[in-house]
């Protein structure tokens, strides 16, 4: 792995030269993709909506085996899936999850926590913290645990991150807060990562139809449609998928003056 050097903040080269993309997925030479057919992997938060189809669309892929991790792990009808108890907001539980489970060649940090109010004054401390721990603290735990092991592997190895659109939209109080926080975690994983040819994607999507968008009259992607990207991604070699129209927008966005991506900070408003 090389040394980083110190960062630049201001890249000599013009975004404005390049070809804009719609999901800025890039593709990469065969020996840095990744392939489901034979993976060995783990899954947080498996018994959610996104976390069933994660499963059953890596043994659909020809995954060898899936860690289905949860905090209250269930039975599953595949003898290739392996449940196992994990807690992410738990540093213990880590520990012991990398060592009941060492093969992992691509781990899926899936599992992730809503706040009960879009006002980060209003939620309380508890919140905020256990916010902090499940959505961030915790996947950034499993992927230093597992970095070693998967860039040992010699190729064939990911990490995928499932942010949101929220990432860069701070309407949803901690929850953006966290998501923007993975979102720059994950960017730190692939530069650090990328020299041993793991693969690091970074998902964004606006709503999709779980148990965490019932509230929401929006529309939604289908759990099974976006797991379907999702792969469809990774196995593309792709960095970074930007799932529908609303992470997109949200991305494109984020040049524009704050008043434009906040109107309720317009003078006048
Ligand atoms: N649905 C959306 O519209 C949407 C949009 C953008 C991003 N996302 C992200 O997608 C991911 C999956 O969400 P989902 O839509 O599938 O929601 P979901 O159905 O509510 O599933 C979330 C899962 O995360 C698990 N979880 C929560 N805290 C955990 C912890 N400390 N340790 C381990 N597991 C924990 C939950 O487990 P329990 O069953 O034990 O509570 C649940 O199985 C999340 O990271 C979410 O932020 C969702």
């Amino acid at each position: 792995m090389t040394t980083l050097g110190r960062p630049t903040i201001f890249p000599r080269t013009s975004y404005g030269s390049r070809r804009p993309s719609v999901s800025s997925s890039r593709q990469k030479a065969d020996e840095e993709m990744t392939s489901l057919d034979g993976a060995v992997v783990l899954i947080t938060g498996a018994n959610g909506g996104i976390g069933t189809e994660l499963v059953a669309q890596a043994l659909a892929r020809g995954a060898s085996k899936v860690y289905a991790t949860a905090r209250t792990p269930r039975s599953w009808s595949d003898e290739r899936v392996v449940p196992l108890a994990l807690d992410v907001a738990d540093g213990a539980s880590v520990e012991s999850v990398l060592r009941a489970a060492p093969d992992v060649t691509v781990l899926i940090n899936n599992a992730g926590a809503s706040a009960s109010t879009g006002s980060i004054l209003a939620q309380s401390d508890e919140e905020i913290r256990s916010n902090v721990e499940t959505n961030l603290v915790g996947p950034l735990a499993l992927a230093r645990a597992y970095a070693p092991t998967l860039a040992a592997h010699g190729g064939n190895t990911a990490i995928v991150n499932i942010h949101s659109a929220l990432s860069w939209y701070a309407i949803a109080g901690i929850y953006s807060a966290t998501k923007a926080g993975l979102w720059s975690v994950t960017n730190s994983l692939r530069l650090e990562l990328q020299p041993a040819g793991v693969q690091v994607l970074g998902v964004h999507v606006g709503y999709v139809d779980t148990a965490m968008a019932a509230h929401s009259a929006e529309p939604k992607l289908d759990p099974a449609d976006f797991v379907a990207m999702v792969f469809d991604t990774l196995e593309a070699g792709g960095i970074e998928l930007l799932a529908d129209d609303t992470s997109r927008r949200v991305k494109a966005g984020l040049s524009a003056p704050l008043e434009a991506v906040y109107p309720q900070l317009a003078a006048g408003a």
